[in-house]
């Protein structure tokens, strides 16, 4: 089973769906580790109470990014992970934090990117008059929710809806998107290329064929 580190931020509900998945004894990943950068994050309450390794460290108590970011590296580090999720971590990584984990690292975002990455992103959605909405699950690399995507799923944007009511529904495909996302590249279905592209060596093309 390939070693999971999860940053967090947050509620950490998608955290939460990834080690329901985890629970499952032909599931290809468990998690090792659940880090956030929120000392009091809800979601490192719910990691300890499903009996996962914590460790918080707040931002204010390093003197500038790149140690706070070589706090995180080499607590990573420690845990050998093979794969790093980043689910609702709200802080852009540093090339130098990237390097060792190029390829490594997954991350959600709750647009189809690459409409609307960065904050307010169902706000902007709306306000653009879409239609519809959904997650996308991609490898990480120094832009802001760039790189290569893995797997998105959809929704509808209702009439009248909110950015909460939207976010809310965005986040119910999140839990299903996470999960089989993870196992295709737990699994290898799934790699990115040294040229920054998806390598398909599986026959899905959508978390929803999986
Ligand atoms: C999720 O909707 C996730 O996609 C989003 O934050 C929320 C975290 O919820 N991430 C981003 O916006 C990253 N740019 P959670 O803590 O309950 O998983």
């Amino acid at each position: 089973r390939k070693r999971i580190a999860v940053l967090i931020s947050g509620t950490g509900s998608n955290m939460v769906a990834l080690a329901k998945a985890c629970e499952a004894a032909d599931f290809p990943a468990e998690i090792v580790a659940v880090f956030s950068d929120k000392p009091d994050a809800v979601g490192l309450e719910k990691a300890k109470a499903l009996g996962i390794a914590t460790a918080a460290f707040a931002r204010k108590d390093y003197s500038s990014k790149a140690e706070h970011e070589a706090a995180i590296l080499a607590a990573l580090d420690a845990v050998k992970p093979d794969l790093v999720c980043l689910a609702g971590y709200m802080r852009l990584l540093s090339g130098d934090f990237i390097r060792p984990y190029q390829g490594r690292i997954l991350n959600i975002h709750p647009s189809l990117l690459p409409l609307f990455p960065g904050l307010h992103t169902h706000q902007r959605a709306l306000d653009a008059g879409m239609k519809i909405a959904g997650c996308t699950v991609h490898f990480v690399t120094e832009g802001m929710d760039e790189g290569p995507v893995i797997a998105q799923a959809v929704v509808p944007i209702l009439p009248n809806d909110t950015a909460e009511d939207l976010a809310a529904r965005t986040l119910t495909v999140e839990h299903r998107t996470y999960p089989l996302t993870l196992k295709l590249v737990a699994e290898g279905q799934v790699a990115m290329g040294s040229d920054g592209r998806i390598v398909q060596t599986g026959s899905a093309t959508n978390a929803h064929d999986t």
